[in-house]
């Protein structure tokens, strides 16, 4: 089962709504790849998932640390957010423990998570970010598997309202 669509981003202020309405739907254990062009507005679009998600810490960009994690307010793990752009190896995830974080009872967001052919979850939200000029930017979305379909069928009932 796979479902697409598009969305379309023309200023880093609707990239942040995209990823907010998308953060009001998430819920543990749901999964979020995020894959395009350096500097597309990955990590932007992880921002406005965090704000959504009611999260109050910032986000700082993960590439040094490949994953930063975040709590709710009650100390609960929430959110893993992991930048692989740093990874050469589909070995190194074992490195960081990758699938073993994956299977934590929190929101998964992966940039550069379309890396590893051998290493996609089974149900997953692809959100490809493609790079039109200087402000704009198409969001390509492909839901693979039952559970992304539903969220990418709310996701676009909220934002296309
Ligand atoms: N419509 C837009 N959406 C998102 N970012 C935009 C947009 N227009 C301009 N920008 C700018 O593009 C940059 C996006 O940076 P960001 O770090 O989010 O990209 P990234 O995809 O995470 O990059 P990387 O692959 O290096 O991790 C920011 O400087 C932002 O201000
Ligand atoms: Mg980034």
């Amino acid at each position: 089962m796979s479902l697409s669509s598009q969305l379309r981003s023309e200023s880093l202020a609707k990239t942040l709504e995209l990823g907010s309405a998308l953060g009001i739907l998430l819920q543990p254990s749901d999964v979020v790849l995020l894959s395009g062009d350096l500097g597309a507005g990955k990590t932007h679009f992880t921002k406005g998932i965090v704000k959504g998600m009611g999260i109050k810490n910032e986000v700082t960009s993960p590439t040094f640390n490949i994953l930063v994690q975040y709590e709710d307010s009650e100390g609960t793990l929430a959110l893993n957010h992991f930048d692989l752009y740093r990874l050469e190896a589909e070995e190194e995830l074992d490195d960081i423990d990758y699938f073993g974080h994956l299977e934590e009872d929190a929101v998964q967001v992966v940039e550069w998570g379309d890396k590893f052919a051998g290493a996609l979850p089974e149900d997953y939200l692809n959100i490809d970010f493609v790079v039109i000029d200087e402000q704009e930017r198409i969001l390509r979305i492909d839901a693979h598997g039952p559970r992304s379909s539903v969220l990418l069928k709310e996701w676009l009932g909220e934002t296309t309202r």
